[in-house]
């Protein structure tokens, strides 16, 4: 077990508990596969933040596609009052996020290689849009002129726990050179454009707070060179990254540390310029991460020459991350979470590719260390709370699964569960 934030998902003599209710409870109850959440360790990720991060005025757009279940953005909006509000990346954010009951002016737009269409969206919306690329500045500007607008720059700095989300750096499509700065602000000028916000995001799973501060201190030195084009300027927004332990290598990060060093950093920053800019940050993961479990029951055992495989009723279709970026999570059997009896097994999936191994890395399968295992069991993939649903898919014709939301005992559905009757449809 990792150490998890806040450690509402604990292990109590050797049974998983989720807030107060068992794993395996809830398993019996709403079945498998299924995705569980715990509210408190959410509300206290949010607290934390918020809390930590001393520097005023903040505001902490949570990234919602880490997450996008309207009762979970409903309740960091309960949490963060008027420090949160949204980074959405979609029309679809958009509307989910004025659904959840933020106002417009809560939410930020921050989307990549977008279209017209979607810029009115949330021009229609008046949702301010931060702009990724000079043409979609310019396209903007054509579209909405003499109104405020953020842009996005690319530090030459990236980091992230996988190549595939570093998002700063020469390999990285996202934001503005700072060479091409100059260029956005003639655009801007051209159309009347008010530049209320400069905004980063350098990469997801940032463990180490020397990586983010030095991506500041880059965006920063681009503010001051510019400050005379910059006089409508209000904002700075560093974006998120911040990472949560996954492996039993990993450790938290320490947030008052973190929240401690950005926020003089920051104030240094706006003693020199003169004005008392706002701070923005948008954690996604931080935020969720921790706080949610996918439960799934093993149906088959099957011992080949090299593995002894341990087969789920679920798959990469719902959780991608080892898929994707070789990610580990850890698992536990939920009734024995330690035992001395243990086998190494590769945990796999249903999906119809060999690559459906939740026990794998980059390369392919590392078997895992588990308290024997027989079917019937139910085991719980820990720390599945951001880009888990968010990223699941039909893939293979399987609908995807319910989410619930444990508060203290009480558990509820906060998604139904699919049938067959959302994968099954055509023309
Ligand atoms: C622009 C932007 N902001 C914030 C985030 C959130 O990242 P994380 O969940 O790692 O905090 C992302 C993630 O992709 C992003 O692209």
């Amino acid at each position: 077990m990792p150490e998890i934030g806040a450690k509402m998902i604990s292990v109590k003599g050797s049974r998983l508990f989720i807030g107060d209710v068992a794993a395996s409870d809830l398993a019996g109850k709403f079945g498998t596969p299924i995705y569980v959440y715990d509210e408190e360790t959410i509300r206290s990720k949010v607290r934390a933040l918020v809390q930590h991060v001393a520097y005023r005025p903040l505001k902490v757009y949570y990234a919602a596609k880490a997450n996008t279940n309207l009762s979970i953005l409903r309740l960091i909006r309960d949490e963060g009052k008027e420090a949160v509000g949204i980074d959405a990346v979609s029309p679809g954010e958009i509307e989910l996020a004025l659904k959840a009951g933020f106002r417009p002016g809560q939410i930020m737009f921050t989307s990549t290689s977008v279209t017209d269409e979607e810029m009115k969206f949330a021009i229609g919306k008046k949702v301010l849009v931060n702009c990724d690329s000079l043409s979609q500045l310019e396209r903007y500007g054509r579209l909405n002129p003499n109104s405020s607008v953020c842009f996005r720059i690319n530090p030459d700095v990236g980091a992230g726990h996988h190549s595939h989300v570093i998002t700063g750096g020469p390999e990285s499509k996202f934001g503005v050179w700072a060479d091409d700065v100059p260029k956005a602000f003639a655009i801007a000028a051209k159309y009347g454009l008010k530049i209320i916000g400069m905004h980063q995001h350098i990469g997801s799973g940032i463990l180490e707070t020397g990586k983010f501060l030095a991506a500041m201190k880059v965006l920063l030195s681009v503010i001051s060179k510019h400050k005379g084009e910059l006089k409508d300027i209000e904002f700075v927004d560093f974006g998120g990254g911040i990472g949560v332990p996954y492996g039993p290598d990993q450790a938290q990060i320490d947030v008052k540390a973190f929240g401690s060093a950005v926020s003089k950093l920051f104030s240094d920053f706006c003693s020199g310029f003169g004005r008392q800019l706002t701070m923005a940050l948008e954690p996604g993961r931080f935020i969720v991460a921790e706080s949610g479990v996918l439960l799934c029951t093993v149906n088959t055992i099957k011992q080949t020459p090299k593995h002894r495989f341990v087969g789920v009723d679920t798959g990469f279709h719902h959780l991608i991350r080892p898929m994707a970026y070789g990610s580990y999570h850890p698992i536990v059997v939920v009734d024995c979470c330690t035992s001395e009896k243990t086998e190494k097994v590769a945990v796999c999936g249903n999906v119809c590719e060999s690559g459906d191994v939740f026990t794998r890395d980059e390369h392919g399968i590392v078997d895992r260390e588990l308290p024997s295992v027989n079917e019937g069991d139910v085991l719980a993939i820990l720390v599945a709370g951001a880009y888990g649903f968010s990223m699941a898919s039909n893939y293979n014709t399987r609908p995807r699964p319910a989410e619930v939301l444990v508060n203290g005992k009480e558990a509820k559905v906060i998604r139904k569960q699919e049938d067959i009757s959302h994968v099954v449809y055509g023309m």
